[in-house]
């Protein structure tokens, strides 16, 4: 199999793994390295489904951006930590929904934005700007953002796959607060992370993310609700993946304690702002 489904950036160093060629690797994707696949069997050693989990995780993103566009009426979405392009972006997911709907891809990672600039070239629903999630008042104060989205209008928030990379150090609810906090009524935050319930699963899973990567933390659920402070959930709330419909609320899901433990390491949730 050829892996070279990825330019890099020249000051890259290919012997260190990176979050976003990991989990490129994990979904099965060509844009990763060796030292990436590496990782993702270190991940598979913790924990044997670590490939199941990357998918859930995927899933749930696709489906928070159908919710969005099609039943919140959302056609402004902000994706921080947006990853290396895969199947179904969010541009391609929220565009087969409403033509008209724009997309910033952000990422802190250069080759993630060099690859993901090649890609929507072409594309004027959606641009890439690279950023750190921990600064979001420079995120917050970039033009090109400022000039694309008009934030008089309603956008949405997508930090998937990603606040688990940021330490309690790192005030992961106050940088979300400043960000929801410029953004107008009817906002909404996507998110996804790991909840930390006592299960031997959740811990390899972060105990596999510290190894290769330095940082990946399992919370309470309490502390991950905190991460939608201020807003009103959307049915069905902060819920396991596999539980997890916001389009359907009601549909029959899989009592908690019959889902395997795997799919118990990672909830979903939406939040609309008042
Ligand atoms: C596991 S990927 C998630 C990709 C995609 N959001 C998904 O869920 O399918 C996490 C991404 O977050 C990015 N990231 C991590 N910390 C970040 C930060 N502080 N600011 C911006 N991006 C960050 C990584 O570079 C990586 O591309």
């Amino acid at each position: 199999m050829h892996h070279h489904d990825i330019e890099l950036p020249p000051d890259t160093d290919p012997t260190v793994p990176a979050t976003a060629r990991v989990y490129d690797a994990l979904l099965g994707g060509t844009a990763n390295l060796a030292v990436d696949r590496a990782a993702a069997d270190v991940f598979a050693q913790h924990i044997p489904q670590a490939r199941e989990c990357a998918r859930l995780n995927r899933s749930a993103l696709i489906r928070g951006v159908e919710y969005l566009v099609r039943a919140a009426g959302i056609d402004q979405i902000i994706d921080i930590g947006c990853g290396l392009p895969t199947e179904q972006n969010t541009h391609q997911v929220a565009a087969g929904l409403n033509p008209e709907a724009k997309v910033v891809y952000v990422d802190h990672d250069p080759v993630v934005v060099a690859h993901a600039r090649t890609l929507l070239a072409d594309d004027d629903r959606a641009i890439v700007i690279e950023a750190d999630l921990l600064d979001p008042v420079d995120l917050l104060s970039r033009a090109e953002l400022r000039s694309f989205l008009d934030f008089e209008r309603p956008i949405a928030l997508l930090i998937v796959g990603m606040i688990m990379q940021i330490s309690d150090e790192q005030r992961p609810d106050d940088v979300i607060a400043t960000l929801m906090d410029a953004l107008p009524s009817g906002s909404h935050l996507l998110l996804t992370s790991w909840p930390d319930t006592g299960e031997s699963e959740q811990a390899a899973l972060s105990a596999a993310c510290l190894a290769t990567l330095g940082n990946g933390w399992i919370r309470p659920i309490a502390a991950l609700e905190r991460h939608f402070q201020g807003m009103a959930m959307v049915p069905p709330g902060l819920e396991y993946i596999p539980r997890w419909f916001p389009e359907d609320p009601d549909r029959p899901v899989a009592d908690t304690a019959a889902l395997e433990p795997y799919e118990r390491t990672q909830m979903a949730g939406i939040a609309r702002k008042a």
